[in-house]
């Protein structure tokens, strides 16, 4: 058992690693560096490159972050964890909605203003992808304060 526990907490600990930062790095590295050096077409296609590789690992993050918590949190500990635990799954669920949201509408409105070449309309659909990012990336950050520090205030 501790064993499985220590699998299913690390691919947690990953996911989170690879969704959290990778929210981090776009936002406040790739993003700013790609306004300052590049015309609107080469930026808004860069961009799209980027979010067409990247939302692929997020989509694998979510399945890991769903299936290895609930796995601990129902299989191991049959629902009974501290109030940390069941604000980290509301909060879960509020990124999964918001990133199914910025998948399904405006990244696919992305995809389709750059292949057609209106890069206005391509920008505002970025600046709402812009905009949703940074929302997920404050609720994801105290996400994972919470799961690695809430146990010792529970
Ligand atoms: C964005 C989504 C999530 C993030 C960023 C996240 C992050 C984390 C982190 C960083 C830890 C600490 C791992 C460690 O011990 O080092 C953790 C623990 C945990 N997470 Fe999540 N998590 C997320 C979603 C979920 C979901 C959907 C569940 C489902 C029940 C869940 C259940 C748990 C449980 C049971 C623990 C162990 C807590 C403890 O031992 O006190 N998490 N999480």
């Amino acid at each position: 058992m501790t064993q499985q526990l220590a699998l299913a907490i690390g691919l947690h600990q990953l996911a989170t690693l690879v969704w959290i930062g990778g929210m981090f790095f776009a936002h406040f590295a790739l993003r700013q560096a790609a306004q300052r050096t590049l015309e609107p077409p080469q930026r808004l296609r860069l961009m799209l490159g980027v979010f067409e590789r990247f939302f692929v690992w997020v989509w694998l993050a979510v399945v890991v972050l769903w299936a290895s918590g609930l796995w601990v949190f129902v299989g191991v500990y049959s629902g009974s964890m501290g109030w940390h635990v069941h604000t980290m799954m509301a909060l879960a669920l509020l990124m999964t909605a918001l990133f199914a949201y910025i998948y399904f509408v405006p990244y696919r409105a992305l995809a389709r203003r750059v292949a057609e070449q209106d890069w206005p309309a391509a920008a505002e659909r970025l600046g709402r992808i812009r905009a949703v990012i940074l929302i997920n990336l404050l609720l994801g950050l105290v996400t994972a304060g919470l799961g690695s520090a809430g146990r010792y205030l529970a």
